[in-house]
């Protein structure tokens, strides 16, 4: 048994962040522990940046968007351990994200209204690399200095790279950077000829873009650079700063992998990473795990019991149907008994890798998709123990 246990970081950390690979579970754990929070008296926020609806279902919204919305406190404390916590939830809205931060680092509201209202704005703000994750990062940010909530469980989107925010500073740095942005900061240079800025060639480019896209759009380019290099800067600045939060004590990433064989080895250079990044490890959820349930008879005494149950399966069989009825049940459940021993080495190759100060929790694969409160309730038992 670990030595920590997953109610104890919950009731401990303020941050705590659900990592893994596509499909695992992140969302349903994520919920389930803001849930679990919440029912034990905290004041619990669940932020979610995954475009899927999974999260609203489960808590009973009707939509989930970037506003904060309290999930019903009759479904959040029905049968709890304290009836004072509350649940909160938001979907992240990247873009909207990336508004705020504008917002914060622009001179002026003017400025501010200049940007957004470029059509520049609207194309670079997708795909700054690293911006996205920025964003993010800085709305974590302002929930954590708000004192707002007791714990906030945050919830990562289905990326192919789960641990793409550990690289998105160097990578804003890069972009900001990048020669394509300081040539087309130079574009508006003071004074003179603002051609000459960008030499002869650039100003060969320019004017055959020009001609293609129009002046106007040339324009709008140099005008947003200029008034957004205030804010590349800032965010320069900042973004190392934002993302230094996640280093902190208060922090706790878990790692959610399934038992597959593909995802536990995800799982584990996930953790590797997480490590070396110097990110507080807490430990690893293994979801969707098939359980043992060893049964001591043989095919024949199947097909007997199938002969005395009619009312089961063996309604109607004749006598060879019957043999062959309890062969395919046999060898099933002998399928199900492989997969969970493979599950089990799984688990074990993960609490090898956490060593004894990591938690491990189990969670076994349920017979239908999770996806309401009651069901989410219904986890918690194995998450906390
Ligand atoms: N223990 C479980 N048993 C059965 N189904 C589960 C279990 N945990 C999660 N699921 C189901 O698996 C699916 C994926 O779960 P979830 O959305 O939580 O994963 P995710 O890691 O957030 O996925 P994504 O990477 O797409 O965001 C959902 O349909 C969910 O209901
Ligand atoms: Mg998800």
């Amino acid at each position: 048994m670990p030595s920590i246990r997953l109610v104890d970081v919950l009731l401990e950390r303020r941050i705590l962040v659900c990592v893994g690979s596509g499909g695992v579970g992140k969302t349903t754990t994520a919920a389930t522990l803001a849930l679990a929070a919440a029912r034990r008296g905290k004041r619990t926020l669940v932020l979610t940046i995954d475009p899927a609806r999974r999260l609203a279902n489960s808590l009973g919204l009707a939509s989930l968007g970037h506003q904060v919305q309290e999930v019903d406190p009759a479904l959040v404390r029905k049968g709890a351990p304290n009836a004072n916590g509350q649940l909160f939830a938001m979907m992240l809205d990247q873009k909207m994200a990336f508004d705020e931060v504008v917002g914060k680092h622009a001179k002026d509201p003017a400025a501010v209204k200049r940007i957004l209202a470029n059509p520049v704005y609207a194309q670079i703000s997708g795909s700054l690399a690293g911006a996205q994750e920025y964003a993010a990062m800085a709305k974590l940010h302002d929930f954590d200095q708000s004192g707002d909530y007791d714990l906030i469980v945050v919830d990562t989107p289905p990326t192919a790279h789960a641990l793409d925010f550990l690289d998105a500073p160097k990578k804003l740095s890069e972009a900001i950077d990048s020669p394509a942005i300081d040539w087309f900061r130079k574009l508006q240079g003071e004074g003179g000829s603002r051609w000459s800025l960008v030499g002869k060639s650039g100003a060969f480019i320019i004017k055959r873009l020009a001609k293609f896209v129009g002046s106007k759009f040339i324009n709008d380019l140099s005008v947003f650079f200029t008034e957004f290099n205030d804010i590349l800067g800032g965010f320069r600045q900042r973004a190392e700063e934002t993302f230094s939060l996640l280093r902190q004590p208060r922090v706790g990433f878990l790692l959610v992998a399934s038992p597959e064989p593909m995802a536990v080895s995800e799982a584990l250079a996930f953790h590797q990473r997480l490590k070396s990044a110097g990110m507080p490890f807490v430990g690893f959820v293994v979801n969707k795990i098939h359980q043992s349930r060893p049964i001591r008879v043989g095919a024949p005494q199947v097909e007997a019991s199938l002969g005395v149950q009619p009312s089961i399966i063996g309604l109607g069989l004749s006598g060879t149907t019957r043999t062959m009825a309890a062969q395919a049940l046999v060898t099933a459940h002998g399928e199900i008994e492989t997969r969970a021993l493979a599950d089990q080495l799984a688990v074990a190759a993960m609490r090898t890798a956490g060593g004894p100060e990591a938690v491990l929790v189990e969670v076994p694969l349920q017979h239908e998709d999770v996806h309401d409160v009651d069901r989410l309730v219904a986890l918690e038992r194995f998450l906390l123990g």
